[in-house]
């Protein structure tokens, strides 16, 4: 399907508030692409506001009306960006940290302690601690040494509220470095080492044992495998509260069909009316499909190299765009006044790798030096893993809203790369 997209098909990629101007300018957010490369340089990203809102919105609502007593937690590990916390924050989602400096972040952006929930399969005594000191609400419990440490941090007089990670034993369809919910998962405990952890929580003065934690793993596209580990939570008997997990998968290209929320939500509790307690607190925690699609990475073109295959490459790649590389994602991508159509090329970014591929065979509309190259369905997992690879320096995130900008991160400056060294 990618050899002849129309106009139509490509933009069902992007963010929902985004349009073509009179001259064929995208706009995201009522602001032109181009006028957002001018202010603020190439590559930036740039992020829906309103349609990433709406998206909170949606998952808060339509989960609240098939289980009222339930929660969305954000996985900020999909975009640990304290603006798009904020924003999540203030539409009434708490947040899923992986680590100390999740928590930071979290904390800087606002949010309540209380709504933090804490991940990690290795958490050191020093985010431990830090956890605790903080008052993060709730801790999932991944192995019987975080049982330790958590009993050490706790002040006496108090107690912390832990949920035990359990594998579900749900082999998922989807990238293996994705799955986290099969047998032998270096995340969570098997159902018979979580029963030996709920023991010991129970046996310990500082913790409370709240509820189970399950993920099967991320960019899953069917509703019924992310359905499928809630049965085996119920075998570990009845507790106040179920963390369902994320994996909600994210339309990257115009094959991908993941189920609607409507669908997802229908299966996952459809899936808990039948095996959990009617009493009990569900939450759930996507990452990937609330921010993928609301927003988009702009580029300029470099150069553009005819041969056999055609390379047009771009001033950025591997650098604010890993996910290509890590796990073979597809991006489509445009030129940002002349939407659609073309010749097959190859996107190809800055960095000294054959793999630093943004696009592989992608049709552009006569692509040339100084276009604007535009690539959807970058605000999950990019961000947050843009390093300095070949001395990029990281990129810019911009909120567009209304026909209005906002700089929300600034791109690293050269002096930023040195910051780090001690003797220069
Ligand atoms: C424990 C946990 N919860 C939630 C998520 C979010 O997953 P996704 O971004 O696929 O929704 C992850 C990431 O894989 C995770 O490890």
């Amino acid at each position: 399907m990618h050899s002849v997209p129309t106009v139509d098909d490509l933009l069902t990629l992007f963010p929902s508030d985004t349009a073509r101007d009179s001259d064929g300018m995208l706009t995201v957010g009522g602001c032109r692409l181009d006028d957002l490369a001018g202010e603020y340089g190439t590559p930036v990203m740039v992020v829906a506001e309103g349609s990433l809102r709406r998206r909170a919105r949606d998952y808060r609502d339509l989960l609240a009306r098939r289980w009222p007593d339930s929660q969305v937690v954000f996985a900020s590990k999909a975009f640990p960006c304290t603006a798009v916390q904020r924003l999540l924050v203030s539409e009434g989602l708490w947040l899923d940290v992986a680590g100390g400096g999740e928590i930071v972040a979290a904390l800087a952006a606002g949010a309540d302690p209380a709504t933090l929930v804490l991940h990690g399969n290795a958490k050191t005594t020093e985010e431990i601690a830090l956890a605790v000191g903080s008052g993060v609400g709730t801790v999932v419990v991944d192995n019987l040494d975080d049982i330790v440490r958590l009993d050490a941090a706790v002040p006496p007089g108090h107690t912390q509220d832990c949920l035990v990670r359990v594998i579900p034993g749900v082999q998922a369809s989807t990238h293996a470095a994705h799955a986290t919910g099969h047998e032998g998962s270096k995340f969570g405990l098997s159902p018979a080492a979580a029963k030996q952890a709920i023991a010991r929580i129970e046996a310990s003065g500082r913790l409370r044992m709240l509820g189970l934690h399950t993920h099967v793993g991320s960019q899953i596209l069917r509703a019924d495998e992310l359905a499928a580990a809630v049965a085996p939570l119920a075998a570990l008997g009845q507790y106040p509260v179920y963390d369902l997990g994320g994996g909600l998968g994210a339309r990257y290209t115009y094959a991908d069909r993941p189920p609607t929320l409507d669908e997802y939500l229908d299966a996952l509790i459809g899936a808990a009316r039948e095996h959990l307690p009617t009493g009990a607190r569900i939450l759930i925690e996507p990452g990937r499909s609330v921010v993928a699609a609301n927003a988009v990475t702009v580029y300029t073109v470099i150069t553009v190299k005819p041969g056999a295959v055609t390379f047009v490459a771009v001033d950025g790649g591997m650098g604010d765009n890993l996910e290509v590389a890590l796990v073979g994602q597809r991006f489509e991508a445009t030129i940002a006044n002349r939407v659609g159509g073309g010749q097959m090329v190859t996107v190809v970014g800055r960095h000294c790798e054959s793999g630093d591929v943004l696009s592989d065979g992608v049709p552009l509309d006569k692509p040339r030096v100084s276009d604007l190259l535009v690539v959807p369905a970058t605000g999950a997992y990019c961000y947050t893993m843009s390093n300095n690879y070949n001395g990029a320096r990281r990129i810019p995130i911009v909120f567009a809203s209304g026909g209005q900008a906002r700089q929300v991160v600034r791109r690293e400056s050269w002096q930023d790369l040195l910051a780090r060294d001690v003797t220069v």
